[in-house]
């Protein structure tokens, strides 16, 4: 599977490592995946996604360390770093776990990646880079990171898009019943055909099914 950080998941994390811990499921035969990464910060920053990750979730599951597989930015060779991190993920994951900014992006997949874009370096967006805020301590907001592309999320076998509160409503409005088109990334999953979009009633509320949510 390919996870992301973010704000979003992190109740889902919780409920994996709950499930876990009361041995309802186990992660010893699983595979997982970053979804993206800061770049220009200290490998211990607290806000990288990989530490994020690692403090929310593999910490409390039974994952092997060595199935556990990260974006490293300050790679002296980025390219070759992402054409194996591709590699790696192979044809497809079975399950991509996805959060949504603000105007759309997947990851860093920001607005205007090409659909079959591959996992590489990326820059910011402003909006992105002032919402990275709240996961740092500091003022030093990375304006750059790695991801996965937007090619290896559309190939994907199974599609989670989660969003949660009223800052996302638009978005998720947008998303669900706008264009189709790079100008939001996310508008791209409705041509997934085993994609769910999981929202709760403030996320949703901008939806025309909102009264059925
Ligand atoms: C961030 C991350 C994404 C995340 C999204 C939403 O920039 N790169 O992976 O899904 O923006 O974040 P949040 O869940 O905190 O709202």
């Amino acid at each position: 599977m390919c996870l992301p950080s973010g704000s979003t998941p992190a109740g889902i994390y919780a409920e994996m490592s709950r499930s876990v811990g009361a041995g309802l499921v186990s992660f010893a035969r699983a595979s997982v995946f970053v979804l993206d990464e800061f770049g220009g910060l200290g490998p211990d920053d607290p806000g990288r996604t990989r530490n994020t990750l690692q403090h929310q979730l593999l910490d409390h599951v039974d994952l092997p360390p060595t199935a556990f597989h990260y974006l490293d930015p300050e790679d002296a060779d980025l390219p070759r770093h992402c054409t194996r991190y591709d590699a790696l993920i192979g044809a497809a994951v079975d399950l991509m776990l996805l959060g949504i900014g603000l105007n759309g992006h997947l990851g860093m997949n920001e607005p205007g990646s090409p659909p079959d874009s591959p996992t590489r370096r990326v820059e910011l967006h402003e909006t992105t880079i002032q919402s990275s805020a709240k996961y740092f301590a500091h003022q030093n907001l990375p304006r750059w990171g790695v991801t996965v592309g937007l090619g290896t999320i559309l190939a994907s076998k199974e599609v989670w898009l989660l969003a949660n509160g009223p800052a996302k409503a638009r978005i998720v409005q947008q998303t669900v019943e706008g264009p189709i088109g790079s100008a939001n990334p996310a508008s791209l999953l409705r041509r997934h055909r085993n994609c769910s979009v999981l929202v709760d009633a403030d996320a949703g509320a901008l939806l025309s099914v909102a009264g059925s949510v």
